[in-house]
């Protein structure tokens, strides 16, 4: 089992990874264009050539990035493969230099091993700029936002906002 940056040819297998687990509310939704559009965002999760897993690293800004669309075939669960898929999403933010990476989870023991803590929605206006403030759920919302690294010090919201907002610590 390995884990390798995806290419287009990857999104098909992508897109079915995701549409399992999306149909419930566990994964958001994400079209076949958005994951053309953002693959790469993407690693894949391998075993004998096959495409297992997935998982996306998406970047804010240096301040921050989030792990999104983390999943696991179901019948591929339970190998360490999540595991695998974190930490290549963590080389990736350190290849990068982000010094904060969030992500929003109904399974926040499996990131907490993971070295993730749970932290405020309120400390991460660009996640909430760019998903919460469409998402149906916004005032019932069940995840659980969670942390590794240093909380953002600012935002960098597109306009017409004020691109840089600067945040109380
Ligand atoms: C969460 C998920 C990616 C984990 O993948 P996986 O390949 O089963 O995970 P691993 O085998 O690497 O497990 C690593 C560790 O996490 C634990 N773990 C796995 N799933 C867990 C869960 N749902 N809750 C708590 N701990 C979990 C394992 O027991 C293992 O612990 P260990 O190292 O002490 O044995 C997989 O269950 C999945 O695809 N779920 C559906 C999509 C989803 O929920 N994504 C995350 C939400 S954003």
């Amino acid at each position: 089992m390995r884990t390798r940056e995806a290419k287009l040819p990857d999104a098909e297998r992508i897109h079915e990874l995701i549409s399992v687990y999306s149909g419930d509310g566990t994964l958001l939704p994400r079209t076949f264009a958005e994951i053309c559009e953002n693959v790469r965002d993407f690693v894949v999760l391998v075993r004998d050539r096959r495409i297992i897993g997935c998982g996306a690293l998406h970047l804010y800004g240096q301040h921050l990035a989030e792990i999104r669309s983390i999943t696991v075939d179901p019948a591929e669960q339970g190998s360490g493969g999540g595991k695998r898929l974190v930490k290549a999403l963590l080389d990736q933010a350190k290849k990068h230099r982000v010094t904060c990476i969030c992500l929003f989870t109904r399974k926040p023991e499996f990131f907490s091993q993971l070295g993730f803590a749970v932290a405020q929605r309120e400390d991460l206006p660009d996640k909430i700029h760019k998903d919460c403030c469409v998402c149906p759920r916004f005032h019932f919302c069940d995840e659980v936002a969670m942390v590794r690294g240093e909380l953002p010090k600012f935002a960098i919201l597109p306009e017409p906002t004020r691109w840089l907002v600067k945040l109380q610590v």
